[in-house]
């Protein structure tokens, strides 16, 4: 296995669809280009939805990209295993109703064997229990032992395409089990490490239904961190050079030792975060109290608490924003004529929210100590209203000691404050 960087290994992607006839289109952008059921781009295929289901005619039946993909459904997780992030890179061919289950696998093998050059002794697969075509068609490529059933091999995100997958696996070795005896494939742990995920996209969900297509596709996403971690032989894809000089960056401004576990927790947070912050910011994105916006500024407000906990006192986060896109300018031009405004959108929330910041924390360290177990929602509200702290971020502070957040209460205390709001526009 030779040692690539991250954009070698994306441009080697590329190279290789390319061999095998597929368009190579540039990434779309992060925000969904209407598409009123998705607030991000969250995968390879999201913004090629319609070219599935069929009502938009595909430029061309094979495509390959290597999408901007921003998900924060399992936030807490980053920094905290080796592989989740806010915002990733997620290389992917897609087919339209063109090749299909034996080609994706086949190329799928033949670029991480061959181009990717990775041990065939330490792959493993997983396909749907009742997916026989695409277990008969890796036998060709691998022993049987090496390839398990499992039920969770379907892929769906909300309404739209989806279908049954096949998962390519990489063994890091025992030493990274969780090392409980049920670790095997498919263990959440950090020892099998899904590197591609073919899905056959057969069905369009509506609902509860599921709808099937006109056309058999594919659609395939690799992680491309993961890989990096793997080619590039690191711990973690935070050691990989798509996100270490981030991390040399902010160890230099806080001087936070990466041997302590919390502190390089902190340091990983905020490393995988400037990388959303500043993607988001560069397709359009501004922190807001809605929708994609909220996302951008909760990430935002994240990071600088995180700062904190680092020790650091002043604004740094735009000080981050030139090591990021020394490591995108290659597949993300834009970055550069971006520069400018990147930093100052971060600033200028990054003030914004320090100013609150201290008091804040005080106030929420006084509420946790006084507690019962549970935080009354319009303590939340307040820390929300009067000192920009997302009821999320409060919520993972109050769990870092224990007590659980009033979910409801808060509700309702946003509920009476757009109530009052909105009787005052309207009073005489
Ligand atoms: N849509 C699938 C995923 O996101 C494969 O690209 O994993």
């Amino acid at each position: 296995m030779r040692y690539m960087t991250g954009n070698e290994i994306r441009n080697a992607f590329k190279d290789f669809f390319e061999s095998k006839n597929h368009m190579i289109l540039k990434s779309f952008s992060l925000v969904p280009d209407n598409d009123p059921t998705l607030l991000l781009i969250g995968a390879g295929m999201a913004p090629m939805k319609k070219y599935f289901t069929g009502e938009v005619e595909p430029i061309s039946r094979r495509i390959a990209t290597s999408q901007k993909c921003i998900r924060t459904g399992d936030i807490e997780n980053v920094g905290r295993t080796a592989r989740h992030h806010t915002f990733f890179e997620m290389p992917g061919n897609f087919s339209f109703g063109d090749y299909f289950k034996d080609e994706a696998i086949a190329w799928a093998w033949e670029f991480l064997t061959d181009v990717m050059d990775l041990d065939k002794n330490k792959l493993y697969v997983t396909v749907h229990p009742r997916d026989a075509e695409a277990y008969d068609i890796w036998k060709k490529y691998i022993a049987e032992d090496r390839i398990f059933k499992l039920e969770d091999n379907f892929w769906e995100i909300g309404d739209g395409p989806c279908g049954p997958d096949t998962e390519i696996f990489y063994d890091l070795g025992a030493d990274r089990s969780c090392g409980k005896p049920t670790c095997g494939v498919g263990c959440d742990c950090d020892r099998y490490l899904e590197v591609w995920n073919l899905v056959f996209t057969q069905f369009n969900k509506v609902g509860d239904e599921y709808v099937p297509l006109k056309n058999k596709n594919v659609d395939t996403g690799i992680g491309l961190e993961r890989l990096a971690s793997v080619i590039q032989q690191k711990e973690s894809n935070f050691e990989t050079d798509l996100l270490y000089p981030i991390i040399e960056k902010i160890i230099d401004i806080s001087e936070a030792d990466y041997n302590d576990p919390k502190q390089k927790t902190a340091v990983k947070v905020i490393a995988d975060h400037i990388r959303a912050v500043v993607l988001m910011i560069s397709d359009g994105v501004e922190p807001s109290n809605k929708d994609r916006g909220y996302v951008l500024r909760r990430i935002i407000r994240r990071s600088v608490r995180f700062g904190h906990v680092l020790g650091i006192e002043r604004t740094f986060l735009s000080n981050l924003v030139d090591v990021v896109i020394d490591i995108y300018r290659q597949p993300y031009p834009e970055l550069m004529d971006r520069k400018d405004s990147i930093k100052s959108v971060i600033e200028k929330e990054e003030k914004q929210f320090r100013a609150n910041l201290k008091a804040g924390m005080k106030l929420l360290n006084g509420i946790i100590d006084e507690s019962d177990g549970v935080i009354a929602g319009m303590s939340v509200f307040k820390l929300y209203d009067t000192y920009g702290f997302p009821p999320e971020l409060t919520e993972e502070i109050a769990q870092e000691r224990n007590p659980e957040i009033d979910r409801p209460g808060f509700n309702e205390c946003m509920r009476q404050q757009k109530e009052r709001a909105r009787n005052a526009r309207i009073a005489p």
